[in-house]
């Protein structure tokens, strides 16, 4: 570590080819040819079967999907994965295209590899297995302003009888080719782009303070947040403002390849027992905890992030934080547990599984202390 607390030594470089394009949709038979791809399987949900997109992809794609597997939820599960892959194995699928928010895409990544064997998914999930290295090609249409997946090298799994949701990484998942539509966006509801919205500020915000941040990840993430704080709003309000789903659909982006090499900190770690165990949405569980940690990072790396707060036109990292939380509140998003009657073993329980290796990555030690400290104040 240098001085000032960036990296010396470092390294950047992205396999997905990204194509950003309102419209783009309609390119799929281009790129398909372009990859020599014949004999795909769709993955999405019945949401999307539902509204016509997900025709509008078949139609799109001159005849080169063979089926659409749609049993994909929410924080989709180790058995989305597993019955996806069977799909993929029993159509003899050569390629796969997920249309969808973070959860399809995660769930595609996973079935993608591991339909190339005869196991689950859960004999790599969180065990520390390595997953082979043959995969099926994969082609990401985002759905929402979210997660970035379509750039990322994870997958996040939620295993129900284990009541685990964990990330698996594996350069295996990155996409071959992301098509990001912006217009795709404009459907999705105030309530989900708050939420969305959030999982892209917490991604951008995390990537610029983690202790691995290096200048690439530095320029992405607050490019990502300024649009952000631009944009986010107007987004929520009003939903068919296409220069704002826009650039959200470029901050979602941008900041999923900056937090793909630094990988998330504190907010991320204590969003997945958050949404485990009380069932909160992802970008809302994050969004919990990311001003609470942005106050005790503020004065960290040599006051980069009061530069930063600067930069964003906040007069402080206070100022920002203070944002972030009339943000929260605006969009009628959880700030506290108090719905969940929250006793003291099921406080233990949250704080020590916050205890997420990415809390390692925050640029302040995050004890115990701090975080029921936290916690007690929402419950
Ligand atoms: N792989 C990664 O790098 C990464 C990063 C962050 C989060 N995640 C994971 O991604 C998942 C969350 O993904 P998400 O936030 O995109 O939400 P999601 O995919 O779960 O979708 C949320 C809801 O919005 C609906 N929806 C999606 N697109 C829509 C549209 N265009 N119009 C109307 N409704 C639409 C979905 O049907 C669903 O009900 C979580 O499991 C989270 O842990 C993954
Ligand atoms: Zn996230």
């Amino acid at each position: 570590m240098a001085d000032h607390g960036i990296m010396d030594v470092w390294h950047y470089n992205h396999p997905t080819h990204i194509i950003f394009h309102t419209g783009a949709m309609k390119r799929i038979a281009r790129v398909l040819e372009s990859q020599n791809l014949d004999g795909g399987v769709l993955v999405s949900t019945p949401h999307f079967v539902k509204n016509g997109y997900a025709q509008a992809v078949l139609d799109h794609s001159e005849g080169r999907i063979l089926t659409v597997f749609s049993d994909v939820e929410p924080n989709p599960t180790v058995h989305n994965v597993d019955a996806c892959a069977k799909v993929l194995r029993e159509t003899g699928a050569k390629f796969v295209i997920a249309l969808g928010g973070g959860s399809v895409i995660d769930c595609a990544k996973a079935a993608a590899t591991v339909c190339t064997t005869n196991d689950s998914i859960r004999v790599y999930h969180g065990t520390g297995v390595e997953l082979p290295e043959t995969h099926l090609p994969l082609i990401c249409v985002p759905t929402t302003a979210g997660t970035g997946s379509e750039v990322t090298a994870v997958s996040v799994l939620s295993d129900p009888e284990l009541d685990k949701k964990a990330p698996i990484s594996s350069k295996n998942f990155y996409p071959t080719y992301a098509i990001i539509d912006a217009e795709l966006t404009f459907s999705v509801p105030a309530r989900v782009t708050a939420i969305t919205g959030f999982d892209v500020l917490c991604h951008a915000m995390e990537a610029f303070w983690n202790v691995d941040h290096q200048p690439i990840c530095d320029a992405l993430g607050e490019y990502a947040l300024g649009k952000v704080f631009e944009n986010l709003r107007t987004a929520v309000a009003h939903g068919n403002d296409s220069h704002a789903r826009e650039r959200m659909a470029e901050a979602s982006v941008i900041a999923g390849l900056a937090f793909n090499r630094t990988k998330t900190t504190s907010a991320h770690a204590c969003s997945y027992p958050l949404t485990s165990m009380f069932h909160i949405p992802h970008g809302e569980a994050c969004a919990m905890t990311i001003d609470h940690f942005l106050r005790i990072n503020k004065s960290c790396q040599d006051g980069r992030l009061e530069k930063l707060a600067k930069r964003m036109f906040f007069s402080s990292v206070d100022a920002m934080a203070d944002d972030i939380t009339a943000m929260k509140q605006e969009f009628g998003l959880r700030t506290d547990l108090k719905d969940f009657h929250v006793d003291r073993k099921t406080l233990d329980e949250l704080v020590a599984a916050c205890h997420h290796p990415n809390m390692l990555l925050n640029p302040v030690e995050i004890t115990d202390e701090m975080l029921y400290d936290m916690f007690g104040k929402m419950i």
